[in-house]
């Protein structure tokens, strides 16, 4: 890469030090049990998640009455929490839970949109040593159907705009005992024997409560996620994992003492747990919630009003904001000093265009679902190679490997893969199936899925996914999942899905669709099939483009070759077509 490419980092130019500001030392000397003492642990040596973010602030005397969370609704109205106001709500409900029978280890899922009692919920149930569950708003019956059964939750909390999807469904989950219905804004409220209302139970429950000891490995939350084949998994993540969400958002993220911070990511997606609550939570820092529609308009303006200094978001966002008519410099975002990147690949164009319009570069960190934590990342005191996705967090090790687990030389394509003993938060298992936790590792190596290649600086470069897993607008979604959505419909035989490029979105779901014979195609057939998978799923989880096609790829054993589907679309080679059947 041309020196000129390269975004140097003068340090003594930045407004604060940053907490990293070396490297190579620090990736040479921080150690996870070094990092380790960011967290309190109880003297039995258990700890809890909920403990560190919010009851070990609110009971010291300088950070009880900081404010953890600025909340603005969808129409504008704006609220404050203290440490010490979740430390009474997040005690509350989790006697609410006790109260009902839930027990350690019991699922208690959340289907909420982004209020500030999804914060409570969520910390409250871990303070109980329940397992935290969470799922878009957007989900509808289909999905909301897979996680609740497979995970055999026993509470919902939600609301009444969102139940009635649920009450659809309800008949197909025998383990789900109750629904408490959170009151905000709405007046009619759902009826029935099983449904509870929030705020009725959490003003009879007691403000005392003390966090349930855990053991590092025992269960704090879990979030389903798509793969290759078969429905979502269950990806279940473990108590010690606040020593890394705090680790890398006070390393990576830089998250210091007076910063106003914002991380986009939803509840439902890992993000949104990790460093939407965890890691900010984690180190007493104070938060923005915005419950409103993404534009360009609302988002900068949340930017300008709270004043914030760090800036966490994804690709597609940035993407539709460069396209906006709307500017940054039409607002005062002075306050911002940091912003991070995560989901999917940034763009070149995208780092230029905040170094233009913010005087900030972003900067891209790469994760999954199944790391619990930033993994390789850009970081504020080391130069960018715009494109790149940075280097090792501390005390990671990252490679490129062949099939057989050979580490590959500088420039050479091949499997991302991690050390499994490096990465602190890695998940402890897949709910109810070992056998897929299993594929995961090959030897001493966690294998990606995705296909990188490091340079000779020592800078990880994506390149693609190593299956048909597909990344729309940063979310994670499975080809089986919406064909199977597909196959549902009564004028479909079956249905092959793949991603293709997209400038905005980085991948569109695209779905071939075989007919049954007597039916005709059309165009309103195609609508008609993008709203029945929406309806089914969620609200992004839909194929964009449909086409109809008379037969299916397949291999002699029956699985669709959605490489092939993807090879025709592109106008790709078709690669190794040996296990074809006739086509
Ligand atoms: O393909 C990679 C892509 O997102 C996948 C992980 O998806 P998910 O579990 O939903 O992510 C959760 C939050 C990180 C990866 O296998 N991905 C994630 N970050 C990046 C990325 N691809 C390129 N660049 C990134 N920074």
């Amino acid at each position: 890469m041309n020196q000129s490419n390269i975004i140097k980092k003068d340090l003594s130019n930045l407004p604060v030090k940053p907490n990293l500001n070396n490297y190579d030392k620090a990736y040479s000397e921080i150690k996870w049990q070094e990092l380790e003492k960011n967290v309190d642990f109880f003297e039995d040596g258990t700890l809890n998640i909920a403990y560190n973010c919010i009851d070990r602030h609110a009971l010291s005397s300088h950070k009880k009455n900081k404010t953890a969370l600025l909340f603005e609704s969808s129409t504008g109205e704006k609220e404050t929490y203290t440490y010490l106001d979740l430390y009474k709500s997040t005690n509350k409900f989790a006697n609410v839970l006790d109260n009902l029978g839930v027990e350690k280890g019991d699922r208690v899922f959340i289907f909420l949109p982004t209020i500030p009692e999804r914060y409570t919920v969520f910390l409250g149930i871990l303070k109980l040593g329940a397992i935290a569950g969470t799922m878009f708003a957007a989900f509808q019956e289909m999905a909301l159907l897979d996680r609740l059964a497979d995970s055999e939750a026993k509470i919902v909390v939600t609301n009444a705009v969102l139940y009635p999807r649920i009450e659809k469904i309800w008949k197909d989950l025998p383990n789900l005992e109750k629904i408490i219905i959170i009151e905000r804004g709405s007046v009619d409220q759902p009826k029935g024997e099983k449904i509870i209302y929030y705020n009725h139970e959490m003003e009879k429950a007691s403000e005392e409560f003390e966090a349930v000891h855990m053991q590092k490995d025992d269960p704090s939350y879990m979030l389903y996620t798509s793969g290759t084949t078969g429905k979502p998994k269950g990806v279940v993540h473990s108590h010690k994992d606040i020593v890394s969400a705090i680790a890398t958002t006070k390393y990576v993220l830089d998250l210091q003492e007076n910063d106003i911070y914002w991380c986009t990511a939803d509840l439902g997606w890992v993000t949104g747990v990790v460093y939407g609550v965890l890691g900010i939570f984690g180190l007493g820092g104070t938060t923005v919630a915005f419950e409103g529609k993404f534009s360009a308009e609302n988002w900068y303006k949340i930017l300008q009003d709270y004043r914030v200094s760090i800036w966490y978001t994804a690709p597609t966002a940035i993407r539709m904001l460069m396209g906006s008519e709307i500017k940054p410099k039409e607002y005062n975002l002075e306050s911002l000093r940091f912003l991070g990147s995560v989901g999917e690949p940034l763009n070149p164009e995208g780092v230029w265009w905040g170094l233009e319009e913010f005087g900030l570069a972003f900067h891209d960190t790469w994760w999954q679902t199944e790391l619990g934590s930033i993994s390789i990342t850009n970081f504020q005191a080391l130069d960018i190679k715009p494109g790149s996705m940075g280097k090792p967090f501390p005390g990671v090790y990252g490679a490129i490997i062949d099939d057989e687990g050979k580490e590959l030389t500088p420039n050479e394509e091949g499997n991302l893969a991690l050390k499994k003993d490096t990465v602190y938060s890695l998940m402890i298992g897949i709910w109810n199936n070992k056998a897929k936790f299993d594929s995961y590792f090959n030897g001493q190596w966690y294998i990606s899925g995705d296909r990188a290649y490091k340079d000779e600086d020592g800078y990880f470069w994506f390149v693609g996914r190593a299956d048909d897993v597909i990344k729309t607008s940063g979310e994670r979604v499975g080809p089986f999942e919406i064909e199977s959505a597909l196959v549902e419909h009564e004028k479909v035989v079956e249905a092959g899905v793949i991603g293709i490029p997209d400038d905005l979105r980085g991948e569109i779901i695209m779905a071939f669709v075989v007919l049954k014979p007597e039916i005709g195609e059309s165009e309103e057939l195609k609508e008609e099939l993008k709203m029945f998978v929406k309806g089914k799923l969620a609200g992004h989880a839909y194929p964009r483009k449909i086409k109809f096609i008379k037969k299916l790829p397949k291999t002699r054993s029956g699985k669709i070759m959605r490489r092939l589907l993807k090879a025709h679309e592109l106008g790709l080679p078709e690669g190794d077509t040996s296990t074809l059947e006739d086509y």
